[in-house]
């Protein structure tokens, strides 16, 4: 089990390139099912989630081709990945692969949209709540799908087809507006989907599935209209970069006081993110595609952030953002409202002498004047990423048991921090 050592103290200085975004990576991935021809997807980032995913696609019949080595600049930008799913041969999702990731409960709208029926195990709740599915069901439903629930599965059939109709979600669903979208593009006639989540990633496969040939209008807002068609083609795109990368470096070079240039990103897709950057007083520059983040010497100023569906504040960078707090001149309040349990970073935090309260869904952060090495274990892949964060601007050592969280969804960060003048190192036992 691999752990990450960090000595804490060094400013951050120099340059990072950002990978692809994992979670769109991982919805494009699937929306290769929805096709018999082939899906070129590139940048692609290396990441074990994807690797899992490529798996329970071949699993379904899928075959995968990856293109090899490139040259050092090419190789900067992720993998390409040739995805042809030519015939379905197994509509079941197992429970031990569903289980390991909860994202490829997402083959669930492409099977069953385009094989009829389909058997996929529910995901269950993770260390961030419980998770339920029923958005998910309820959009199927509305689609003319017959849903069962059985041991533990979703038995979903729609003889003939699905058909299209009016979604209206009660609440902002990424999963279940991906799972909803992709379903829509085989259906047969008009669906309209209300309230559906506008995330960068949910545009992303919105505008990659237009490209296999479906019809999507209203992409980006909270409305879509999707004209089903029969079938879809093959296509070729590209991942967007991802802003919850993007986030975290650019926490990570306030919290060292460094200066970083955060390379092949967008700046337009974390407004309320970078806002909150510069409450902070922390420098923000911006280009097409890069984020130039420096503090220097002025301390971190206290601020007061609420996790919002997009284009609010990411709960994906909530636990970092309070990482950063740790060290303010002041009290800062963090509401998380998105998921019910999503502060197991704060115990952890706390080993390296932090002082937050948590009182309902909001933490009170108490910025200390030192944060101090210790052993602390990561629970999730964002709550893990927070530790890192602390731990770079932590007096001595600190090492994080559970790596596996990490490499879930940040490529290379050893590699990438170290190149910036970080003391961190990957100890394989
Ligand atoms: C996606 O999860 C992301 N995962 C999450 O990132 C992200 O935190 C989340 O969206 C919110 O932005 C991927 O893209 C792979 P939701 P998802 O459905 O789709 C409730 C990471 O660290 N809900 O938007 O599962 C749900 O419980 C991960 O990369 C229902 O009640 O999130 C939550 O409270 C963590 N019923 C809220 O909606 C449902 O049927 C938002 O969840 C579905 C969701």
């Amino acid at each position: 089990m691999d752990r990450i050592r960090i000595r804490g103290g060094n400013k951050l200085n120099g340059t990072i390139q950002i990978s692809g975004a994992k979670n769109a990576a991982l919805p494009l991935m699937i929306a290769s099912l929805l096709t018999s021809e082939t899906l070129t997807l590139k940048n692609v980032p290396r990441l074990a989630d994807v690797t899992l995913l490529l798996r329970i696609l071949r699993n379904h019949g899928a075959d995968m081709k990856m293109d090899g080595k490139r040259t050092r600049t090419a190789a900067m930008n992720g993998e390409t990945v040739h995805l042809t799913a030519a015939e379905i041969v197994d509509t079941e999702a197992p429970y031990e692969l569903v289980s390991r990731m909860r994202a490829s409960f997402w083959v669930l709208g492409p099977l069953l949209a385009r094989c009829h029926e389909t058997r996929v195990s529910l995901p269950g709740g993770c260390a961030i709540g419980t998770r339920p599915v029923d958005l998910y069901l309820m959009a199927l439903d509305r689609l003319g799908a017959e849903i069962e629930l059985e041991g533990g599965y979703v038995i979903a059939r729609a003889k003939g087809g699905l058909v299209g109709d009016r979604i209206v979600f009660p609440k902002v669903s990424v999963g279940a507006t991906h799972t909803a979208m992709m379903a829509a593009a085989l259906a047969r006639g008009e669906t309209v989907i209300e309230n559906a989540a506008r995330e960068p990633e949910v545009c992303d496969v919105a505008d990659c599935l237009v490209k296999m040939g479906a019809q999507i209008e209203g992409i980006g807002s909270s409305t879509l209209h999707i004209q089903g068609v029969e079938r879809l083609h093959g296509a070729t795109h590209s991942v967007l970069p991802d802003r919850i990368e993007t986030g975290t470096y650019a926490i990570a070079a306030g919290m060292t006081g460094g200066d970083v240039t955060l390379c092949g990103t967008r700046a337009d897709q974390l407004d309320s993110f970078l806002d909150a950057m510069r409450e902070a007083g922390i420098s923000v520059e911006a280009t097409d595609d890069s984020l130039r983040i420096r503090r220097n010497g002025n301390g971190l100023r206290p601020i007061s952030v609420e996790t919002q569906p997009y284009p609010g504040f990411p709960t994906d960078l909530q636990a970092q953002i309070m990482a950063l707090m740790t060290k303010a001149d002041g009290v800062s309040t963090i509401r998380e409202t998105i998921f019910e349990n999503r502060f197991m970073h704060v115990q952890e935090l706390a080993r390296l002498g932090a002082e937050i309260s948590l009182h309902g869904d909001t933490a009170h952060v108490k910025g200390v004047p030192r944060l101090v090495g210790a052993q602390v274990m990561a629970t999730d892949l964002r709550a893990s990423v927070s530790l890192v964060i602390a731990a770079l601007a932590a007096e001595g050592e600190t090492m994080l048991n559970r790596v596996y969280h990490l490499d879930r969804g940040f490529e290379a960060l050893e590699v990438k921090l170290g190149r910036c003048g970080a003391d961190i190192e990957r100890i394989s036992d």
